[in-house]
């Protein structure tokens, strides 16, 4: 037996009615220290309800959280970082030139993603965050021999979402705004963009629902897990084929007490107009 099948069947029996109460108590305990940090807990109705539930943080506004962004993820990139890369090739090569990424850090994929892909020389690459962290993304693209005239950040999706942008990249992010359902943005976007690129999100066969991850640097978020097919659905009743899907292997949620709920790998999707 694996190690992973040893631990799920430890889980299993764990998950069991008669100790669910105590691996419940043992495992949220475990999820508001440091040592939760990337784990989720809980299941909640809303966004409301869930930070009525969690210790009060900045959630993701808060500059710790760039640590490992700039010194690691501006600098190399991940399996599931590649289909990213060959569509985003695709589309610079057929004339797309403006990218929002939402989500995008302090312009991780910018910086890691042009060491593989040819960026167009007109390029406009429009990060939207937090503000600690755009702050941080602007000091970078002020550095010198940074060489990121095209890179900038926002802070306002609504009002930057209808501007035209030919490609939407969101990667391992719009799960953590409380409005984002890309049917939805679309519904509402004047311009809607020609190809979105969505990576790292925790899609499943059961109904949405809101949890809690510990985020890091005495962090947390609220959460959604969307139902597959829906989220799927409503992008394709806006104009937009499914061209691509792909696995995320490094990214799954184990959600104590709620084995049905749990979401074993992450998904990646790429929709064409
Ligand atoms: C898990 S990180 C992913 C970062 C990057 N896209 C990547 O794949 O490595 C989620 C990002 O979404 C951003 N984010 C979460 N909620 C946001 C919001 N309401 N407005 C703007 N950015 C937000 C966070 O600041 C964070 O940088």
């Amino acid at each position: 037996m694996t190690h992973s099948s040893a631990s799920q069947v430890v889980r299993q029996i764990l998950e069991g009615p008669v100790t669910r109460p105590a691996l419940l108590r043992w495992r949220r305990q475990q999820f508001l220290s440091e040592a939760g940090f990337g784990s989720y807990f809980g299941v909640f109705d809303s966004f409301a309800q869930a930070r009525d539930w969690l210790p009060a943080s900045p959630e993701f506004d808060h500059a710790a959280l760039a640590a490992e962004y700039v010194d690691v993820r501006t600098k190399r990139v991940f399996p599931y970082d590649y289909p990213v890369m060959w569509w985003l090739d695709r589309a610079f090569r057929d004339g797309a030139n403006r990218v929002l990424d939402i989500g995008g850090s302090v312009g991780v994929h910018f910086y890691a993603y042009r060491r593989y892909v040819e960026m167009p020389r007109d390029l406009s690459w429009r990060v939207v965050e937090v503000p600690a962290i755009a702050s941080i993304g602007r000091d970078m693209v002020g550095r010198p021999g940074a060489e990121a005239d095209g890179l900038s950040f926002t802070g306002d999706l609504e009002h930057v979402m209808g501007g035209g942008d030919d490609i939407w990249i969101a990667a391992g992010s719009l799960q953590y705004f409380e409005n984002a359902r890309p049917g939805e943005l679309l519904r509402h976007c004047a311009v809607r963009p020609r190809y979105l690129l969505l990576n790292k999100l925790p899609l499943h066969d059961g109904q949405d629902y809101v949890t809690a991850q510990n985020i890091g640097a005495g962090c947390f978020s609220p959460v959604h897990v969307y139902n597959r097919k829906q989220y799927v659905e409503e992008i394709e009743a806006r104009g937009y084929v499914l061209r691509d899907q792909w696995p995320v292997l490094e990214r799954s949620l184990y959600l104590p007490g709620f084995p049905e709920r749990c979401v074993p790998q992450f998904s990646g999707l790429y929709f064409v107009r």
